[in-house]
């Protein structure tokens, strides 16, 4: 019996110890300045990334080698217009972004109106030579979401459809790329801010991703990463889970092919990347810590596509502090 006890024990010991031991060294690869917030992130096939920021309406292409500098894609000039958030691609090098009206600080909308625009890559062209944009990229409104709160994460479910998260709300819209037509596809109670008593701030549904059947989404508020079954046309199947509660300010999130979720942790209390691996149901913290600086404001993850950075993590990190910066950091997630 108590040899029995003391083997478990060990394991348990030992399983910890072996979850402990991964960490992750957080890389800087573009510092956009200090009262900067870099939000969300998404990689094209040529492995330039994609970069949104909230501090601003705009949107930057970032070289992941850092041999070339920051080249603004896309922005805009509008006192109603607060920032750009989740970013997703539906075909190839075409991508979809939100953009926010103007908020207060309980995350309720003041001025102006949560849009979804659309952002054609293949008409972008640089110049090898000097850097120069030769070619704009192709950029329009495709809708307005009027009935929605706070726009946040975007993610593709089939190449002419995607799901726009409402944080402040609690759903998640189902928005056709072709006609602009959307409705709320799957309103769940794990997605409210309030789910859990006494929230210490209004962002429930935050990041939002599409794996293996299911829908997966974080609440922020509530500090959990979530799923339910979910069908091609976006429609819920079966009952929602919670599949960690142990992620306090739970931000955006990507999951690996093999099911290992990388969450971003904003924000006070959290400033951690923790990944919870399939069949798990507590998270690790891989990176940072409440009382470091060292992914401050981490809010988005996106995997590299090429041959040689597919293991690297690129991380949008947000700040509105003067002094720290918002950036984009990578982390090398080959022993995660
Ligand atoms: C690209 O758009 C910017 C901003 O509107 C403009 O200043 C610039 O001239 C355009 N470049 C080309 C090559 O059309
Ligand atoms: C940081 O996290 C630790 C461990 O979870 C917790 O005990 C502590 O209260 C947290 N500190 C802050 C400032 O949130
Ligand atoms: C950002 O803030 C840090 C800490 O105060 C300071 O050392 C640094 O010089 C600031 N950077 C810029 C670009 O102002």
């Amino acid at each position: 019996m108590f040899s029995h006890i003391s083997l478990a024990l060990t394991a348990a010991l030992l399983l910890s110890t072996a979850f402990a031991s991964k960490s992750a060294d957080v890389n800087v690869l573009y510092n956009f300045g200090n009262s900067t917030w870099a939000e969300n992130l998404a990689v094209r096939a040529n492995g330039q990334i994609l970069v949104s920021r909230l501090d601003k309406p705009e949107i930057l292409q970032v070289d992941p080698t850092g041999a070339n500098s920051p080249i603004t894609v896309a922005s805009w000039d509008s006192p109603t217009m607060s920032g750009c958030l989740g970013i997703s691609e539906t075909t190839p090098d075409m991508f979809y972004v939100i953009t926010d009206g103007v908020y207060n600080a309980d995350s309720v909308l003041t001025s102006g109106v949560n849009s979804i625009w659309e952002i054609d890559m293949s008409t972008f062209a640089v110049s090898k030579k000097t850097g120069a944009v030769v070619s704009n990229a192709t950029v329009s409104k495709l809708v307005d979401i009027t009935t929605s709160g706070l726009l946040n994460g975007l993610t593709t479910l089939t190449d002419h459809t995607i799901l726009a998260a409402d944080s402040h709300n609690g759903w998640v819209y189902h928005i056709n790329t072709h006609s602009g037509d959307y409705k709320v596809a799957i309103n769940d109670e794990k997605m409210k801010f309030d789910y859990f008593p006494n929230p210490t701030l209004n962002i429930g549904v935050n990041g939002i991703k599409v794996y293996d059947g299911h829908l997966y989404w974080t609440n922020t508020a509530a500090g959990t990463l979530n799923r339910i079954g979910i069908t091609g046309k976006g429609t819920p199947v079966g009952k929602s889970e919670i599949l960690a509660n142990n992620v306090p300010k739970a931000d955006d999130f990507v999951i690996r092919s093999d099911g290992t979720a990388f969450i971003a942790q904003n924000q006070v209390q959290g400033n951690e990347l923790s990944v919870l691996y399939p069949k798990s149901h507590v998270a690790h913290v891989i990176a940072g810590s409440n009382t470091s600086t060292i992914v401050t404001g981490v809010s988005a993850g996106k995997f590299g596509r090429l041959q040689n950075d597919k293991h690297i993590l690129y991380l949008t990190t947000g700040s509105s502090s003067v002094t720290m910066p918002g950036t984009v950091s990578w982390v090398d997630t080959t022993k995660i």
